[in-house]
């Protein structure tokens, strides 16, 4: 159990890791300005097929890191705003709306804390979006989901895009190797780690670019495992209906472990040869 001292301390010390490593991860982008305001699109169909239809709608991107999957959903005519722990982030993404010419808005904040001041301030949405590595940097689960439910207008939905829990258990080989039962907070090796450059371009629909080399953070971060039953469960207790619940045996653009195999449209599945396993984990839910 994490005190609210404790969590404060921990997403704290996450966001100085995420600032570090934010100006590595967009120098391997190329004009992610140009490729958006050309039509680019940085979602993949999974998300696209659970979030449904957009335009119109107001859209809450807990998360949004810089931005980049904010305005390709508000190139869709959804009404976007964003936000994100990390100054770095917030301030590409502010950036990027504006050399883009596509509109959105971005702030700067704890998720935790804004949803509940956002809740508490009557601020309404009909989409919530998570994608992709966040609620793994999240010490209280349910305490969000219960947030994402206080944001939610009467049908709105939150669709959440994950990659699986079980992922984290496998080594290079597909072998599993950690428990999938963790206690947090699980100290991550080296802080946030330039994922993109070793992503291999597959996070860089825009065009890769060398960028920074061998980066280094000098800043430690801290996750926590959230189980299927976890996330469930959280969204259960906070009144939200399960609508949809996919699994998916690849990741969407992230070389989760060494040898994972390179799949056509910039997706990953387990190594050759190892039998096929979840990978990603796809809910909507729905506040009735
Ligand atoms: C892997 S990135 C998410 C990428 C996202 N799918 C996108 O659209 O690019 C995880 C993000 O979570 C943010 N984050 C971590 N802890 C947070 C917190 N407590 N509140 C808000 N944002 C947080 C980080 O700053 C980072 O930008």
């Amino acid at each position: 159990m994490t005190t609210d001292d404790e969590l404060r301390a921990i997403h704290e010390q996450n966001r100085r890791s995420w600032n570090a490593v934010t100006p590595a991860h967009n120098s391997h982008k190329l004009d992610q300005a140009g490729f958006l305001r050309r039509g680019g699109s940085t979602l993949f169909p999974d998300e696209l097929e659970l979030l449904g239809e957009v335009a119109g709608r107001r859209l809450l991107h807990l998360q949004c890191n810089c931005g980049q999957d904010s305005l390709s959903l508000a190139a869709l005519g959804a009404d976007v705003l964003g936000v994100d722990i990390s100054d770095a982030a917030i301030v590409t993404a502010q950036a990027l709306s504006a050399e883009s010419g596509i509109a959105a808005r971005f702030e700067r904040a704890d998720v935790l804390d804004w949803l509940d001041a956002a809740a508490a301030d009557g601020r309404r949405f009909d989409r919530v979006f998570s994608s992709y590595g966040t609620i793994g940097w999240l010490a209280d689960l349910p305490r969000w989901a219960r947030g994402v439910a206080g944001v939610l207008a009467e049908g709105g939905e939150l669709t959440l895009m994950e990659f699986h829990p079980l992922c984290w258990s496998f080594d290079g080989e597909g072998k599993v190797v950690e428990p999938y039962f963790i206690e947090g907070p699980i100290p991550e090796r080296g802080g946030v780690n330039d994922y993109v450059a070793r992503s291999e371009g597959v996070l860089s629909p825009s065009g890769h670019a060398p960028g920074v080399e061998g980066f280094v953070n000098p800043e430690p971060a801290f996750g926590f495992q959230h189980t299927v039953a976890d996330i469930v469960q959280a969204l259960a207790d906070a009144g939200l209906f399960i609508r949809r619940l996919v699994e998916r045996p690849y990741s969407n653009g992230c070389l989760l472990f060494p040898g994972m195999e390179p799949l056509p449209d910039r997706r990953f599945g387990m190594p050759k040869g190892v039998p096929a396993m979840p990978l990603m984990l796809g809910v909507v839910a729905t506040r009735r």
